[in-house]
């Protein structure tokens, strides 16, 4: 019987059960076949277990497992680097398993909170940090102008594709001399007449696994008067240069093992629209999506130079740690966990599907610009492209840590 202590993984700072303990004034297993554990969703499907309840975002199961069961979740569970594997629950909590899921929701909420998910222990690498140090924002400044020189980018105008376009044409001039293999396309939609804009840099070793990096391209006048100019120069040229940029920078990087796709979505100022249809293909195709950037505004130093907002509603407890470890080492900004308090941009579509995203932010809700959705949306002297720059370092980061690693959650 393994001795260790075997607790979920939410469980390493709530409760710390000890196996054998546990086990050894019930004898559950051996001596009535079997019991009833909470575990991640993941290793109860891999050990066999009969599933009772399940929650597929936050990676919970209730299942009844055998002796066998139990051990293959716990050796599954040390392979994920978590210090658990499963939970003995009681006959009275077996009684109700939805209420049970709940409370453990709830859990999760206070963790994604406070930000208590396990280090995933990000190993410094000078070459990744040179690569995020060409970054540059004189670059992105030009970038976000031209981004923001379109009276509009609404997704309901006559012509909603012509900043597509554009960016299509650039992004083929920019990736003439790249080394690795590519394919851009753009992605027609059933609820929008605008098209996303996808590049896809094709993984060298394990080409089935995905990092996804991606933010809005379309933009939105709300106003009732005046004119329908909508420059969006935060909301969302910013996050839309930013990762052009990011891709600028990752052309000197020769190959990656994972493939990465950057996706430019329409309509999102609409009902997250091009991200929407996005995601859900992506669930029904069963792909294996890794995690997902989200970059939405990342102009407006509300909260100060290189103060950043950590959306931690509707985004992945795993990619937060994972973020905050990469700022850590590389782009040493200030976090401040924050909540949009519903889903408010793209990364909820992938969110909602079941993939783990993250959405680094321009600054608390509460401090950011409050000019977006105006025509008064513009590049202004409030306007910070040293500020802007981490989010092109956060992108260049998440491709390179993720996409030349093994790492899931
Ligand atoms: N960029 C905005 C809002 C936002 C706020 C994003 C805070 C990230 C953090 C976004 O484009 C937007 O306006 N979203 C809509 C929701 C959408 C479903 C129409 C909104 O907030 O009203
Ligand atoms: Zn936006």
């Amino acid at each position: 019987m393994n001795k260790c202590n075997i607790i979920f993984y939410i469980g390493c700072v709530l409760s710390n059960i000890n196996f054998a303990s546990a086990h050894s004034g019930l004898l559950p297993l051996q001596a009535q076949g079997g019991a009833t554990v909470l575990t991640s969703l993941d290793v109860a499907k891999a050990s066999g277990a009969v599933i009772i309840g399940s929650d597929k975002i936050e990676n919970l199961a209730i299942a009844y497992v055998t002796e066998a069961q139990a051990q293959k979740i716990s050796q599954l569970s040390h392979f994920q680097g978590k210090c658990g594997g499963f939970e003995l629950l009681t006959e009275n909590e077996i009684q109700n398993p939805a209420g049970l899921l709940k409370q453990f929701q709830s859990v999760q909420n206070y963790f994604r909170r406070y930000n208590l998910f396990p280090p995933q222990n990000i190993v410094f690498n000078s070459d990744y940090q040179n690569l995020a140090n060409l970054a540059d924002p004189n670059s992105l400044k030009k970038t976000i102008q031209w981004l923001s020189s379109f009276p509009s980018r609404n997704h309901n105008l006559g012509d909603p594709n012509k900043h597509v376009l554009e960016l299509e044409k650039e992004l083929k001039v920019l990736l003439k001399d790249a080394p690795w293999q590519f394919e851009i396309q753009r992605i027609a939609h059933s609820s929008t007449r605008q098209e996303s804009l996808k590049l896809k840099i094709i993984g060298s070793s394990r080409p089935s696994e995905i990092v996804v990096l991606g933010g809005h391209f379309d933009s939105i006048n709300q106003s009732f008067f005046a004119n329908q100019k909508a420059p969006g120069a935060d909301d969302n040229a910013s996050g839309s240069a930013n990762l052009f940029e990011a891709v600028r920078a990752l052309k000197s990087w020769p190959s990656f093992e994972r493939t990465l796709e950057f996706y430019w979505y329409a309509g999102e100022e609409g009902g997250l629209l091009g991200s929407a249809e996005i995601a859900k293909d992506s669930q029904a195709k069963a792909r294996d999506i890794i995690g997902v950037l989200q970059l939405d505004m990342t102009l407006f130093p509300g909260s100060g130079e290189h103060v950043i907002g950590l959306v931690d509603d509707f985004t992945s407890p795993w990619l937060r740690q994972f973020l905050t470890e990469i700022n850590q080492h590389y782009v040493k900004a200030k976090f401040i966990n924050d909540s949009c308090g519903y889903a408010c941009s793209d990364h909820a579509s992938w969110h909602r599907q079941g993939f783990h995203a993250v959405t680094p932010f321009e600054a608390t809700t509460k401090t950011m610009n409050k000019k977006i959705h105006s025509d008064q949306d513009l590049i202004d002297t409030k306007s910070n492209f040293n500020h802007s720059n981490n989010f092109t370092k956060f992108a260049i980061l998440f491709g390179l840590e993720l996409g030349n690693s093994s790492l899931r959650p």
